[in-house]
């Protein structure tokens, strides 16, 4: 186990980049806002598999910074936990090599920024929704740590899918030169999504959020007979929970565009829910392929 290097600051961030950048290693990001878990964990060595490249190995860089941008007016920006030196020791056993985890002020020098990420029109489907600005506060943040660390390579859960679609897009569409890495949802054994947020549910509301799994795999298996029996087999597993109060049920396309009337076998989709539980909001999705079984869930 190795002790990574704390870095607060952008100067020192850099002056720790500086010898991989100039030996050629790939760097390799996990963003997070902390509260590590073991869904990081997994992001984690995903990262550092990608950074491993002919016996050489590349800095894994984790940052740890709770962006006060994407959170809206009554969110959980203040109780959102903080716990760094908990998080410190996951860096650690997954052999992280740098930790980054800056002020506000560090972030955002100059105060709350006048050039922001225009995330698009996806921005304002399903979480966008609820949390409206939500995602040009995550894009801004992405966009200036992507400037700080300049990672080859940088892992985004699946967990947060609508955030991993729009990270690629402005990838795609401000030529960032990032190789983005969705990986799959770690889930407990009764299949909840691991979540920072979690830690909110009490047994009770921790019991009913089982539901929204549940839902997502029976969608999974009813696909086979196409888009409109997996939405109605996850409403009816709905239906049958108590405790769990409803945002959003959607199948989409990958890219969380509409699926057309007519879609073939063999077409891959998305179902993503949101719903309430006590106070707590939680999301979860799963991939499907109309007219089979998908496989669970995959690094894409
Ligand atoms: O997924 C998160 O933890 C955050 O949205 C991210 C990507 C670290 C940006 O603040």
């Amino acid at each position: 186990m190795t002790t990574p290097t704390l870095a607060s600051t952008r100067a020192e961030l850099a002056s720790l980049l500086a010898d991989s950048r100039a030996g050629g290693r790939p760097v390799g990001l996990v963003p997070t806002m902390g509260a590590l878990h073991e869904g990081h964990a997994s992001l984690i060595r995903a990262a550092r598999e990608r950074v491993a490249r002919d016996g050489e190995r590349g800095p894994v860089v984790v940052s740890i910074f709770v962006n006060p941008l994407q959170f809206g007016a009554g969110e959980d920006l203040d109780r959102y936990p903080r716990t760094l030196a908990a998080d410190l020791e996951v860096c650690a056993r997954e052999g992280v090599d740098i930790v980054f985890a800056p002020s506000v002020e560090e972030v955002y020098p100059g105060g709350a920024p006048q050039v922001v990420v225009e995330p698009g029109p996806v921005a304002d489907l399903l979480e966008g929704r609820t949390r409206p600005g939500h995602f040009r506060g995550v894009l801004t943040v992405v966009a200036k740590l992507f400037g700080l660390v300049r990672p080859d390579v940088a892992v985004f859960g699946q967990k947060d899918y609508q955030q991993l679609v729009l990270v690629r897009r402005m990838v795609l569409d401000l030529n960032m030169g990032v190789e983005v890495v969705g990986a799959p949802t770690v889930r407990e054994a009764d299949g909840l999504a691991l979540s920072s947020r979690n830690r909110y549910l009490d047994a009770e509301q921790r019991d009913a959020a089982t539901a929204l799994s549940r839902l997502l795999r029976v969608a999974q298996h009813a696909a086979e007979y196409g888009p409109a029996s997996a939405l109605a087999a996850a409403r009816a597993e709905l239906r049958a929970a108590q405790g769990v109060d409803l945002d959003y049920l959607v199948v989409t396309d990958p890219d969380l565009g509409e699926l057309p009337p007519h879609v073939p076998p063999g077409t891959e989709a998305r179902i993503l829910v949101a719903a309430r539980v006590g106070t707590t909001r939680l999301i979860d999705n799963l991939p499907l392929v109309i007219g089979r079984v998908a496989a669970t869930e995959e690094e894409s």
